[in-house]
């Protein structure tokens, strides 16, 4: 959090934001479902791989942010694997700007010290692209700042797949335990804490087979903004907003956790009375 109000200047946009955030309750896990480049091109009258060129801005801009302000992990959804459905022009453009950006940004990941991860089934994306990758992951393996995973022809049900796969085989060579820290341990994301905050761009209300597993427990935040134009202003925004939130994970949340006695829990329909546990 300091390192952002550090570069900030006194008075500039967006110091009122940063100054009204909690630094002892941010989202350790920030996921980000960037929608709406294509109606963003649209409204311009622009080809649909416009609005991906200008999508770039935003993702650098919430790297440099979310790094700044001390996010543990930052989980960028870039390319689905339903995304191939899409006319090949628009994906080899995808794939361009990708190239494009681990060459432009490499050296400022590294400045910033993100280290970057890449979930999805990467065997399957062009050569050129998985050796920048790759070069990009060696490269950055070191750092010890931001956790920046990039989903990449990811889908979060094919990573349940492969999850399951990996646990049947471990299951065959004898290690036999299977609960839900054994299937974690075997998602993209090992390792990595699960979302706290979900953030989608673009107005939709869909989770759209992004970290199926791991978003049990994340808070939602939706947003009319096209991903184009989301800016430090609407990231800080969402984080405001989750620190108003009451997890509860489906017990009693702060507000009233304490407040039934034991052995007893509170009837949702008459929130005055308590029932008690059979
Ligand atoms: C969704 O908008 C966006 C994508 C499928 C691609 C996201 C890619 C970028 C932001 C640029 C490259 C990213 C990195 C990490 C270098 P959409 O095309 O579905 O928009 P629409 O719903 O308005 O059609």
């Amino acid at each position: 959090m300091n390192a952002l109000l550090e570069a900030l200047r006194p008075g500039e946009q967006d110091e009122a934001l940063a100054r009204a955030i909690d630094p002892a309750r941010l989202p350790a896990h920030i996921a980000v479902i960037m929608d709406g480049n294509g109606r963003w091109a649209r409204r311009r009258g622009q080809l649909r791989v416009a609005g991906h060129k200008a999508g770039m801005r935003p993702v650098r801009m919430v790297i440099e942010a979310c790094a700044q302000i001390g996010i543990e992990a930052l989980t960028l959804y870039a390319f689905s694997v339903e995304n191939w459905k899409r006319p090949r022009t628009e994906v080899e453009m995808l794939w361009r700007l990708l190239r494009t950006y681990l060459r432009i940004e490499l050296d400022e990941l590294m400045r910033q010290q993100v280290r970057l991860r890449v979930i999805g089934r990467t065997d399957a994306l062009p050569a050129a692209v998985r050796e920048e990758l790759d070069d990009a992951l060696e490269k950055t393996a070191g750092n010890r700042g931001l956790q920046l995973n990039l989903a990449i022809n990811y889908g979060g049900r094919a990573e349940i797949v492969d999850a399951v796969k990996a646990l049947v085989e471990d299951a065959r060579r004898g290690e036999t335990v299977i609960d839900e820290a054994a299937i974690s341990a075997r998602l993209y994301t090992a390792g990595v804490p699960d979302p706290d905050l979900l953030i989608r761009t673009s107005g939709e209300m869909r989770v759209s087979n992004f970290l199926l597993w791991q978003i049990a427990y994340a808070e939602l935040y939706v947003t009319e903004t096209l991903w184009p134009d989301f800016t430090r202003g609407d990231l800080l925004r969402a984080i405001l907003d989750y620190q108003k939130r009451d997890r509860r994970y489906g017990g009693l949340g702060a507000s009233v956790a304490g407040s039934a006695p034991a052995g007893e829990v509170r009837d949702p329909f008459s929130p005055a009375l308590s029932v008690p546990i059979q």
